[in-house]
């Protein structure tokens, strides 16, 4: 396995496709004689993911794991299949061939996108290429085409409790910000308000980030959607902005006043929603590492430190 590299950008974390068990692969290969297969590099998750060619010329992105590489991942790529088998057919957007369940295995088989993960240091002209394909994204998925997505509303009260968990300990964490710390109440406050903040008739991606989208020419194509819910757009930038920044990009308030749906959100709210994520990469950051996931707590730490400074201009608290 190899580390994260400097710009935040995990690399080989991946099972190889060789090593998937038997059963998975032949289901593959009821998609079509294989022809060849490449790992792919960069996400989080432990499972395989990887691009097959096909006898017939067709390519077939499959994305696979089972329970042993982690407990949780079987059920994350179960709500990506539900997810994705409901998405309308738009340029920003994968399609699902095919899945594969086996109560212990989960496997997805999507068409092949074209297009590559966008270049780091991000480079400004395809990063504005990107943000106009997140807005385009927000206003085609306005309403909200998937009746039972869950909430963003409800779903962030489980996710953005970052400040209220930290709160709640007897004493703050060694490692914890002195200036966290000092606002440990006021951050409190903002995270309740994010948790309405976030309410919309939006489809929300819930992980944008660069390792989940191909950038093809003008078209973006977003990728990864377990964490889709119905919510306010503000969500999906302020999610995607500290990673951005990390990568080389423009600074969170920068990247946000470059998103063109910026100026229908309102200030507290978005200031909330920054709150409520600035808390959620602090708490975790200080947890341990997850199993099959090794390089996400640094991430997450890096993550928590642009969004404290965010917040610390945004607030204004000294
Ligand atoms: N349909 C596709 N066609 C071509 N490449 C794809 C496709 N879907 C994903 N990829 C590539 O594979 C990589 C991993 O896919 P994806 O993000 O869906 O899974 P993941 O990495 O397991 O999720 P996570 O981000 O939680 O780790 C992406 O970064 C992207 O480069
Ligand atoms: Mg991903």
């Amino acid at each position: 396995m190899r580390e994260r590299s400097e710009s935040g950008r995990a690399a080989g974390v991946h099972l190889p496709w060789s090593e998937v068990p038997g059963h998975v692969r032949a289901w593959a290969g009821s998609l079509g004689a294989i022809r060849g297969a490449r790992d792919t590099e960069g996400g989080f998750s432990p499972g395989c993911c990887v691009l097959l060619e096909l006898a017939d010329g067709r390519s077939v992105f499959v994305k696979a794991v089972g329970s042993e590489l982690n407990e949780q991942s079987p059920d994350i790529h179960r709500q990506e299949r539900r997810i994705a088998a409901a998405l309308p057919l738009f340029p920003q957007l994968p399609r699902l061939i095919d899945a594969y369940d086996d109560g212990d295995w989960v496997a997805l088989a999507f068409e092949a996108v074209r297009g590559a993960m966008p270049r780091h240091p991000w480079v400004d002209a395809e990063l504005q290429v990107v943000l106009d394909n997140v807005a385009t994204l927000h206003e085609r998925l306005t309403p909200c085409p998937i009746d039972d997505a869950p909430l963003a509303s409800v779903r962030e009260r489980a996710m953005l409790d970052g400040w209220h968990v930290l709160a709640a300990m007897d004493r703050p964490p060694p490692g914890l910000d002195e200036w966290c710390v000092r606002h440990l109440d006021r951050l409190v406050g903002l995270e309740e308000l994010a948790w309405g903040a976030v309410g919309g008739e939006t489809l929300l991606h819930g992980d944008i980030r660069a390792d989940n989208m191909l950038v093809d020419g003008p078209n973006t194509v977003f990728v990864d959607w377990p964490h889709a819910s119905r919510g306010a757009p503000v969500r999906d930038v302020v999610g995607w902005a500290a990673s951005v920044s990390l990568e080389g990009g423009p600074d969170p308030e920068t990247l946000l006043g470059r998103y063109r749906l910026a100026s229908g959100m309102e200030r507290d709210a978005t200031t909330a929603v920054v709150a409520g994520v600035a808390g959620f990469f602090v708490h975790h950051a200080l947890g341990p590492p997850p199993p099959g996931l090794p390089t996400l707590r640094s991430f997450q730490g890096a993550q928590g430190r642009v969004m404290v400074e965010w917040l610390r201009q945004r607030t204004g608290w000294r």
